[in-house]
């Protein structure tokens, strides 16, 4: 009996268009793992952390309370103030400052129970919804300019 007559398991795996396939298919599953089992957390909880500890004050869409609360979808505050956005969420802010072109001369508390990596989750959902396009934050960012407040509130500067 010819070789070619039954299925070569060998020949079929060496040939260039199905190890081609093969190699297609697992790169697309790794795709599709990685994107749904990390990405989206990251994300969902950024989200569930800012509807649990935000919301309230800055509402479900981020566009704060009237002269009050200011608002986070469309903030130019948040490209200009990059830098200290994990300070705010740890340590508040009471100060007084201009979001689109309006003052604010309010408090907020701070939620000194979140993890750095909460703080991560959550300064990626707010800088990414809404229609923010402000890029993300990656943890060791985020933890070295805690530390650096963590400093600042030790000296009594903040
Ligand atoms: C009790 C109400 C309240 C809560 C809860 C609150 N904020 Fe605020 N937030 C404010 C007020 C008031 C200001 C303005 C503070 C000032 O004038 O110094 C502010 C300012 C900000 C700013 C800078 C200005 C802007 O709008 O771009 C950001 C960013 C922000 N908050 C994010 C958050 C996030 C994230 C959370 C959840 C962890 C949160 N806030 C929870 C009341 C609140």
């Amino acid at each position: 009996m010819p070789k070619t007559w039954f299925y070569n398991h060998e020949v079929t795996l060496s040939h260039p268009v199905i190890r081609a396939n093969i190699f297609f298919n697992t790169f697309l599953l790794t795709a599709i793992i990685g994107l749904s089992a990390c990405e989206p957390n990251t994300f969902q909880e950024g989200e569930r952390l800012y509807k649990a500890q935000c919301a309230n004050c800055h509402m479900d869409d981020g566009i704060g309370l009237s002269a009050l609360i200011p608002p986070i979808a469309g903030s130019d505050y948040l490209p200009a103030n990059r830098d200290i956005l994990p300070c705010i969420i740890r340590y508040g802010l009471k100060d007084t400052i201009v979001v689109n072109g309006k003052t604010y001369a309010e408090i907020m508390p701070g939620v000194a129970k979140l993890t750095d990596v909460q703080i991560t989750n959550l300064l990626n959902f707010i800088n990414n919804s809404w229609g923010n396009q402000n890029g993300l934050y990656r943890l060791e960012e985020v933890q070295a300019t805690l530390e650096e407040c963590r400093l600042q509130v030790q000296r009594g500067e903040r």
